[in-house]
């Protein structure tokens, strides 16, 4: 069921994705991937471009593919949260999204350290809560790799709930407002918190008052039903990886309006933020050049070996990539989807089989068949029709923005900022200025779930 939303603006944030196959990390063009230059630049313009967030994502171990290092995940990547700290410095409306993990973190350290970002950013932090898909990461820390995906959102939901009594545990008048009052704190502003549940002992002072916001906004990454339930228990904003087909995006969102409904809450308390990539050029034939050269870029030999080496269950890298798919048929012993989920639980044999006939159809070498088969995500066209399209999405229900990573870092946003925001500007679709300073107030989201009085689950709690 499509929305009429005449009046909904398209919320943008950068995702920065590090280097993985989405970033032309090789290109002359590309900046380093941890220098602040990078991170600086990118930042200043996005935040040129009005956009509600920079947004990180987190991996805590390199992904292998038999006992290699993979091409394809997340290199050089500094800790989320020191590197928006120091983007804190030089920003003063962008919103700040850290990712980190619910399963190897402690409640008390993290959401101390997330309210940190938010009282230094004056209430621009935000938090994707992943539970993280493998418990293969697990090996990097002390209890190895435990825990099996509902155990994983078990411990994420006791978590959020542990992190909220935290950052609530201040009163909002807990700072006295004058200097001649006795304490800097009043005197019982600060609850203890103590909490006992199946994951967690909790027994603690909070550390920090709240920030202007409350406490930083709960974004949520997860697809599962589980994962889904567990956004429409907690979350303010979900990152999804539904941003490439209309009608797809919509199934979505209204399946997470139902949850929200079923768990007491307004279908528009949580925003929708698809994963996308944006091709932009003046003419039809410009797109269709750029777009392959983007794809190029991005899907190197060595990349596309090792995509296709995940579906053959074997090392391919001293394969010729331009040359054809391997002859033989792929390992059939399953590929443990904590090393590169690829297959999505398909037979190897059986995609090798598709993938045979659709290279020989189209007389495709083994690179062109990864380029090929690998879901495009994102949109392509000209400034206008992107808008245009953009423009629907969000005014029929489909998502509220878009999480936008670009293709080559960091000048990759210029043409969004320059081209796409001022096309959606005149459709009515994007701000003109900021006004709101904190990222709950960019993303127009109403005060934390836990700060909402009793009853007030409707949309009269808008405020
Ligand atoms: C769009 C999207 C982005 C994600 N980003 C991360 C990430 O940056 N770091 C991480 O550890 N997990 C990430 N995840 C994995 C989730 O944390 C989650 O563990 C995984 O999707 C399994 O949960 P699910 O079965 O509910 O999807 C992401 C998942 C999705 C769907």
């Amino acid at each position: 069921m499509t929305l009429h939303r005449p009046d909904a603006q398209v919320h943008f944030g950068v995702f920065f994705q590090g280097v993985n196959h989405t970033t032309i990390w090789s290109d002359p063009a590309s900046g380093s991937q941890i220098d602040f230059e990078t991170f600086r630049r990118i930042i200043g313009t996005a935040e040129r471009g009005l956009f509600d967030a920079f947004f990180l994502g987190e991996g805590l171990r390199l992904r292998e593919q038999e006992g290699k290092i993979l091409d394809l995940d997340i290199a050089g990547r500094p800790d989320a949260i020191a590197q928006l700290s120091a983007l804190a410095g030089i920003t003063s409306n962008i919103g700040l999204v850290a990712t980190q993990n619910t399963t190897y973190n402690e409640p008390g350290d993290l959401a101390r350290r997330l309210a940190g970002l938010d009282i230094l950013s004056d209430g621009r932090a935000g938090w994707n809560a992943v539970t993280t898909d493998n418990a293969w990461t697990g090996e990097n820390f002390r209890r190895g790799g435990f825990l099996d995906h509902e155990l994983r959102y078990e411990r994420a939901d006791q978590f959020i709930r542990t992190a909220r009594a935290i950052w609530d545990a201040w009163a909002d008048d807990a700072i006295a407002t004058s200097r001649d009052s006795e304490f800097w704190a009043e005197k019982d502003a600060v609850q203890r918190v103590s909490l006992s549940t199946s994951q967690f002992d909790v027994d603690l002072d909070s550390t920090l008052p709240r920030s202007r916001q409350g406490h930083p906004v709960i974004f949520q990454a997860g697809d599962s039903p589980t994962g889904r339930d567990f956004a429409a228990a907690n979350a303010d904003v979900i990152f999804s990886r539904h941003g490439t087909d209309f009608d797809e995006a919509l199934t979505f969102a209204n399946d997470i309006r139902a949850r929200l409904r079923a768990a007491g809450r307004p279908e528009d308390d949580i925003k929708i933020l698809p994963g996308t990539q944006i091709v932009l050029a003046e003419n039809a034939a410009e797109v269709e050049e750029k777009e392959r050269w983007v794809r190029d870029g991005q899907f190197t030999g060595p990349t596309a070996l090792s995509l296709v080496g995940l579906v053959w269950g074997k090392d391919l890298s001293d394969r010729d990539p331009d040359g054809p798919l391997p002859s033989e048929d792929p390992v059939v012993a399953p590929i443990s989807s904590t090393r590169g989920a690829f297959r999505d639980g398909k037979d190897p044999v059986e995609i090798a089989k598709e993938w045979r006939a659709l290279a020989e159809a189209k007389n495709l070498s083994l690179r062109e068949v990864a380029i090929e088969t690998t879901v495009r995500s994102g949109f392509a066209g000209t400034p206008g029709q992107v808008a245009d399209e953009l423009t629907k999405w969000v005014r029929e229900g489909a998502t509220d923005g878009f999480n936008i990573s670009p293709y080559i870092v960091p000048g990759g946003l210029d043409e969004i900022v320059d081209w796409l925001v001022p096309e959606l500007q005149e459709r009515g679709a994007y701000r003109t200025e900021y006004t709101e300073t904190t990222l709950r107030g960019h993303l127009g989201l109403r005060e934390p779930l836990t700060r909402r009085k009793t009853g007030e689950t409707d949309s009269s709690a808008a405020g």
